[in-house]
């Protein structure tokens, strides 16, 4: 799908559909009352017809005349600035409605809307990201296409002449984050048979290939000499060997140090011996979506080219019950030389990410972010709009949440005060693997804790806001949005 910026008359454009925004008391933007005027008054007519709800989303599609072939007016609510939620409302709606008709390219006047708070840029990210999770699809497994609805090829973005530029340099970069949110989600809604951890290590070496990323896979033996105890004990019951895969971006200054994002990577988890009830257990193919993630911001960076070094940490690996696996009581020697007693088989996400924790170490990193769908507790606390932000950098924190109201990709900051340390606490080794039902989130996020030494460290939970559960299931592709902004905001200086 092509995005372009317009700033000549859109009633002289020609089109299959001009989506004109109608806010406060039935009013039309300059644009919406030139495309008006051409069409001797078609749009007032409709308008007046009452047909055009006030409600934010509301639509109306009309006829059009000269260059324009339809005009869909949609409401933006009653207030004279739209907020936040009523422009992104009324751009799905305005968009879905398109996807109805035989239009191919649309010009949207959308950008002419006044919304509290927001400029250009951000109302072109809105209709870039709502325009491509509309198009999104994920029919590869299926023998054949289900529906007959082809997404746009392409569209005009009306804006200002002063803003063109700015806005124009926003839709290419919203269009890369979208080819890294389609990456996310692709690689979250295969499942657990195809997508392997031997499958995660190969879409780095071919993603490395294609954009001259340094990719390393770490293999069974290379993680037993590295003494990665805690991730190796994971791997133990499945017959699918573990890689630790490191992907290498290098835009930035070469002395400059790096930011880490680790990803958990299990690509199905059973539970293992402390097996998962069958309800619901298939969306454990998702508890790689922190590793697709990771993945998925690394293109949204190749693609935006940003000057900046990164580098993606994915430990990949079932979680698997069998006569070899992780029994309850069993203790492990981590990386770190910090023995874990394993009370819980399914706390395993933590397991395989403080061995990389202390790996990301070698890197010098100025900042480590793990990404992990780490706990059920998580979904509980926060249901599915904020992930969770555990760190005691209080500036990295307000970096992310800003980062995430920016992308409408928002994070919560959690507590993780030493105070709920105790509750990792074991008679037989230095810690134990879960601390109990109270505030699990946070105790997972204090085990992590314990092996994020030595740089700025955040974690984020995304268990409640990596995927949807129901009918319409499926990967959200999120945090991807949050972390691309973190980077260009870092890139940039800010
Ligand atoms: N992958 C799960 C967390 C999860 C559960 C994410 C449900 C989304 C929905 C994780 O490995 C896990 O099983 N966590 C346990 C931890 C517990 C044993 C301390 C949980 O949340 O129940
Ligand atoms: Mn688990
Ligand atoms: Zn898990």
């Amino acid at each position: 799908m092509q995005f372009s910026v317009k700033t000549s008359a859109p009633e002289k454009a020609k089109t299959d559909c001009a989506i004109v925004p109608v806010s406060g008391a039935k009013e039309l933007t300059a644009g919406g009352r030139a495309i008006d005027a051409a069409l001797d008054g078609a749009l007032a007519r409709g308008l007046k017809s009452g047909d055009l709800a006030k409600k934010a989303g509301s639509t109306l599609m009309l006829p059009g005349g000269v260059g324009i072939r339809r005009v869909l007016l949609v409401s933006l609510g009653q207030d004279a600035e739209a907020t936040e939620k009523a422009f992104s409302d009324a751009t799905r709606a305005a968009l879905r409605a398109l996807g109805t008709t035989a239009s191919r390219e649309a010009l949207s006047l959308l950008t002419e809307a006044p919304v509290a708070a927001r400029g250009t840029p951000w109302k072109v990210r809105v209709q870039v990201s709502v325009a491509r999770d509309l198009a999104y699809r994920f029919d590869r497994l299926k023998s054949k296409p289900e529906t007959d609805v082809k997404p746009l090829e392409r569209l005009d973005i009306v804006a200002d002449k002063r803003e063109a530029a700015a806005a124009q340099t926003e839709a290419d970069r919203s269009a890369a984050v979208a080819d890294g949110v389609d990456l996310a989600r692709d690689l979250g809604n295969l499942p657990g048979n195809v997508c392997t951890p031997s499958y995660l290590a190969q879409q780095a070496r071919n993603m490395g290939r294609r954009h001259k990323l340094k990719v390393q896979v770490l293999e069974r033996p290379q993680m037993e000499a590295l003494k990665m105890g805690a991730l190796l004990s994971v791997a133990r019951g499945s017959e699918e060997p573990p890689k630790l895969i490191v992907i290498e971006y290098r835009g930035g200054p070469a002395r400059q140090a790096p930011v880490v994002l680790v990803g958990k990577g299990i690509t199905f988890d059973t539970g293992g011996i402390s097996i998962k009830p069958a309800a619901d257990m298939d969306e454990m193919k998702f508890d790689m979506a922190g590793a697709a993630s990771v993945f998925g911001t690394l293109r949204a960076v190749v693609g935006m080219k940003l000057p900046i070094n990164v580098v993606g940490l994915v430990p990949a690996s079932e979680n698997m019950p069998s006569g070899r696996a992780t029994k309850p009581g069993d203790i492990v020697t981590s990386m770190s030389g910090q023995t874990v007693e394993i009370l819980n088989t399914d706390a395993e996400g933590r397991l395989i990410l403080c061995d990389s924790l202390t790996y990301a170490a070698r890197f010098k990193p100025s900042t480590v972010i793990d990404i992990a769908t780490l706990t059920g507790a998580c979904v509980i606390a926060l249901g599915h709009h904020n992930s969770g932000l555990f760190t005691k950098a209080d500036a990295l924190a307000a970096e992310l949440v800003s980062a995430g109201r920016e992308a409408g990709d928002t994070c919560w900051h959690m507590p993780l005060d030493d105070e709920y340390q105790e509750q990792l606490k074991s008679p037989f080794a230095d810690m134990a693997n879960v601390g109990g039902r109270a505030a699990g989130a946070v105790t997972a996020a204090c085990f992590l804790a314990r092996f994020a030494k030595g740089y700025d460290w955040a974690h984020l939970d995304i268990a409640g806001t990596a995927w949807k559960s129901g009918q319409n299931k499926g990967a959200t592709g999120r945090p991807v949005p949050m972390l691309t902004r973190f980077l260009i905001a870092r890139a940039e200086g800010r």
